[in-house]
């Protein structure tokens, strides 16, 4: 049984509790953060703390620690279940009024919800995922307009992911007015003549910590990248295509709608930057 964290006590998974009032529960009023844990360290960690931050301020949410306890708390939380290769997921919401009501409450009066839980993973090196390459189905982007703001609203990506193993594919990527915007869980990229390809930031697309991270080592290996959006023909076209995020690294794509890419193996800039990504990993970890 794991050990959770929740509003200051540490408990049992199965003791663990939030009121039917929280505003994480009745509103999605909450937003959240997936951190990944190699060889006991915790990867990009300022990054994804970083981005909390943004998240929390620009849905005028108080804080309910300083990044310096948030690390702590994360390698606590670690060290109590001794989590290995693994991810910390943290949730922060704006907690519990007392009852139902639309508008917010006095951040003042009612104290934002914190919870972190552990889940453990395999080595990154053992993904059966990452040898064979995902099939990704496209479906259109029906999400809310601040996409920028990582929040638990993760109904229509939830659907799209069932409407993507219904359709025999591993994953889905949104389409809105002909260009991806990106993955359901991950940012989405293609590669055509040696180049990187990835949509640039703003509201339509999460502004993934990985996806930083990659174009960093992209750039210190001499990669080219281009921050553009691109079709679904283009994507097609693409001689490689690949997914990031802190669950699934560098993950390579193979088909897109039925159509395959290249060969239909996974390709070689993703396999190396896959590689890169998981030794500058283990090195900066913290
Ligand atoms: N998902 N885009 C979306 C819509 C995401 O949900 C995520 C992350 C990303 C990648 O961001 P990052 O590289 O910072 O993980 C892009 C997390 C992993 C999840 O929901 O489990």
């Amino acid at each position: 049984m794991r050990t959770v964290y929740v509003n200051g006590s540490w408990v049992s998974e199965d003791q663990a509790v939030i009121s039917v009032f929280d505003r994480g529960f009745l509103m999605a009023d909450a937003v959240y953060e997936v951190t990944t844990v190699i060889d006991g360290k915790l990867v990009d960690f300022a990054g994804h703390i970083a981005r909390l931050d943004r998240s929390l301020g620009e849905l005028d949410m108080p804080s309910p620690a300083t990044p310096e306890e948030l690390l702590d708390l994360h390698r606590e939380i670690v060290a109590k279940n001794g989590i290995t290769d693994g991810r910390v997921y943290l949730q922060v919401t704006r907690g519990n009024p007392g009852d139902r009501d639309f508008l917010f409450p006095d951040p003042k009066v009612t104290r934002p919800t914190l919870v972190l839980f552990t889940q453990i993973t395999g080595r990154p090196e053992d993904s059966a995922d990452a040898k064979r390459g995902l099939k990704i189905l496209t479906i259109p982007d029906v999400r809310w307009g601040r996409r920028d703001i990582k929040t638990t609203q993760l109904l229509y990506p939830s659907m799209g992911k069932m409407m993507a193993k219904k359709a025999g594919c591993d994953d889905a990527w949104f389409i809105e007015d002909g260009l991806v915007t990106e993955g359901t869980s991950n940012n989405a990229w293609i590669v055509k003549g040696g180049k990187l390809i990835t949509r640039g930031l703003s509201n339509d697309i999460l502004h993934g910590i990985t996806r930083a991270a990659v174009m960093r080592y992209a750039a210190e290996a001499q990669m080219e990248v281009e921050e553009r959006s691109f079709t679904l023909d283009e994507a097609q076209a693409a001689d490689e295509a690949f997914v990031t995020s802190a669950s699934a690294f560098v993950m390579p794509v193979v088909e897109i709608d039925g159509a395959r890419l290249g060969d239909g193996k996974p390709g070689r800039v993703a396999a190396r930057l896959r590689e890169i990504y998981l030794d500058e990993s283990r090195k900066s970890g913290v």
